[in-house]
């Protein structure tokens, strides 16, 4: 279903129905996988929406981004849920927003992505007896929105999601990662990268073969992400995207070599700048981790993660229990 097909009006929401949204982080291309694969991670954003009835929107951001996010209906949060009433025909009630953020932002965390799914979550639970969403609906909303389906489908549906396009609309499909699969995501302290910037360095084409290269990654990915993480390091090769974009981040790329050439399954976190790195035990995760600080020449946090297998969740709240 396109969004825009959704049925029309039934009703609005009414003053002080209030949701609470949570939402992972993601990591998206996870090597050979550009602009389709996709893997929820444990560090989450959390939203407060209350309908009200003045019109218009007040954000509260605590956390990540507080005094620097815009906090009129400009922002992105708002936006969404703007954009998906509209959508479905329904008149935009006032909000009140107050969002707790940890998903670090322009590293490569899906920190957008996550900003729009809590837009049209908490839209879901707004409307909720008014309008359904189903899932298809929600992929196809936040991906009109975030322009790619990669980080939208896992912050929305949680796990390993490989997402593809179809003249009717994104579409995805789930799975579940062994469970000796072990992330980490490096995050540099001092440098931020805008996805607009790394994929302006993308080329209009790419040689066949290094296609077929990353073909065969990917689809050796999958089995090593879900069956055989011994394979990640051969899986998480790519000659479509990192290469590029490799000028644009120099700590970055070569700090991925050196985790490469200690056989450790090393990539940029969706455009960067962090590295995200799949470890087959936890154990691999301290090695990792005193590589990156051995040769790093500017801090860098280092987040031994899981992955998040739920997803974006929304549920009702009181607004009695808001402080
Ligand atoms: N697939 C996207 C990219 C992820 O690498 O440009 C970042 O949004």
């Amino acid at each position: 279903m396109s969004a825009a097909a959704g049925p029309k009006s039934k009703g609005s929401v009414p003053v002080g129905r209030s949701v609470l949204v949570k939402v992972p982080a993601t990591t998206a291309n996870l090597g050979p996988g550009f602009d389709t694969l996709g893997l929820a991670l444990s560090v989450y954003d959390e939203l407060i929406v209350t309908a009200r009835k003045k019109p218009g929107a007040t954000v509260e951001v605590l956390g990540v981004g507080a005094g620097e996010v815009p906090t009129d209906e400009s922002n992105l949060v708002v936006r969404s849920i703007a954009y998906t009433f509209a959508a479905y025909g329904i008149d935009l009630p006032g909000l009140d927003l107050v969002a707790r953020n940890s998903i670090p932002h322009g590293r490569g965390m899906g920190s957008s992505g996550a900003a729009i799914v809590s837009g049209i979550m908490a839209a879901k639970g707004l409307l909720e007896g008014i309008v359904e969403i189903d899932s298809q609906g929600l992929l196809a909303l936040a991906t009109a929105l975030e322009g790619h389906p990669d980080n939208v489908a896992p912050a929305l549906f949680g796990g390993l999601t490989i997402a593809w396009m179809t003249p009717e609309g994104p579409r995805h499909k789930k799975l579940i990662v062994h469970r000796g699969v072990s992330p980490l995501v490096a995050v540099p302290v001092e440098s931020i990268m805008s996805t607009a910037l790394a994929r302006s360095l993308q080329p209009e084409s790419v040689p066949h073969e290094d296609a077929v290269f990353n073909v065969s990654r990917s689809a050796l990915l999958i089995a090593a992400l879900i069956q055989s993480p011994e394979l990640l390091l051969a899986a998480t090769e790519d000659k479509l995207h990192q290469s590029y974009r490799a000028s644009a981040m120099p700590e970055t790329d070569a700090l991925i070599r050196v985790l490469r050439e200690n056989d450790l399954a090393a990539v940029v976190s969706g455009a960067g700048p962090s590295i995200l790195v799949l470890c087959s035990d936890p154990s691999q995760r301290l090695v990792a981790t005193e590589l990156i600080h051995k040769h790093s020449t500017t801090p860098w946090n280092c987040l031994l993660l899981a992955v998040d297998f739920r997803g974006a969740t929304v549920i009702p709240h009181s607004t009695e229990a808001v402080a």
